[in-house]
């Protein structure tokens, strides 16, 4: 049956998952159950190609138009702070469309990082600067400093939340993803928008606005990944400009 698909599609291997996404790596266990047991492939996605090796790092295509929703956002000469970048499959994007832009691409698990290099290299897209590391480390370091952040990650993008708003700049944009469940109203009414705003009370006379809002999939019966594209306020540098100002 493995070998009929294999040959029907004209494919090196066919593998099946084995399990659920894991850990904060959200790497899926799959096993190869015809032909080649050497994983790594080159995916083309928007005039890009990202090699991936699913077996060790995660990437679905399925994220391929909201890349490019995001993508269309950046302007030229931004700087970017992608937390958790993977492969690179945001960073390279905005790269390829927008080639003054820097993007600083965090990722913590070693193969993410170097199928990001060499993506970049593929791609030749080098305003991205790929970073092995935790982004809580990368985030703690800056402050007021990017005009866009995105937190790809809804399992840890609550708790990245706060770091992401000391280190994006005044009227800088937070792609926040997160799991929503439609039957609690979306996207004001839902647990999850009280969530965030629970999760940046502690920072001083910052206010969140909600820019857009969008299910990017479903994930389960009901339960959805979501993104608020979030503009952050910081009151007191507007203060600060006015009294200079006066
Ligand atoms: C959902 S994937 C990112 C997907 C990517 N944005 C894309 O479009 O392909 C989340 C990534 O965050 C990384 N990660 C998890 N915890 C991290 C941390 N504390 N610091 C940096 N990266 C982390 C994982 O290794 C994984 O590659």
């Amino acid at each position: 049956m493995a070998e009929e698909i294999g040959k029907a599609k004209k494919v090196r291997s066919v593998a099946v998952v084995r399990g659920k996404t894991e850990g904060h790596e959200r790497v899926r266990p799959i096993e190869v159950i015809w032909g080649d047991t050497n994983t790594t492939t080159i995916h083309r996605e928007w005039g890009c190609l990202l090699k991936v090796d699913p077996s060790r790092v995660f990437f679905t295509p399925r994220l391929s138009y909201e890349r490019m929703r995001v993508a269309k956002l950046v302007r030229d000469g931004e700087t970017v702070l992608n937390a958790f970048a993977g492969v690179g499959a945001f960073s390279i994007l905005i790269s390829k469309l927008h080639p003054s832009t820097k993007i600083l691409s965090v990722d913590s698990n070693p193969c993410a990082f170097e199928f990001m290099l060499e993506n970049r290299r593929l791609n030749k897209c080098w305003g991205v600067v790929p970073v092995l590391s935790d982004a809580f480390d990368v985030m703690k370091s800056f402050s007021d400093r990017f005009d866009r952040v995105l937190l790809p990650l809804p399992e840890l993008s609550l708790k990245a939340l706060p770091y992401a708003v000391r280190c994006v700049k005044n009227g800088g944009v937070i792609h926040f993803y997160g799991t929503a469940c439609r039957k609690k109203g979306l996207p004001q009414a839902s647990d999850l928008w009280n969530d965030i705003k629970e999760a940046v009370e502690g920072e001083a006379r910052v206010d969140l606005k909600i820019l857009n809002f969008r299910k990017v999939r479903a994930v389960n019966r009901g339960i959805y990944h979501v993104v608020y594209d979030l503009v952050v306020k910081k009151q007191y540098q507007n203060q600060n400009a006015t009294s200079t100002s006066k």
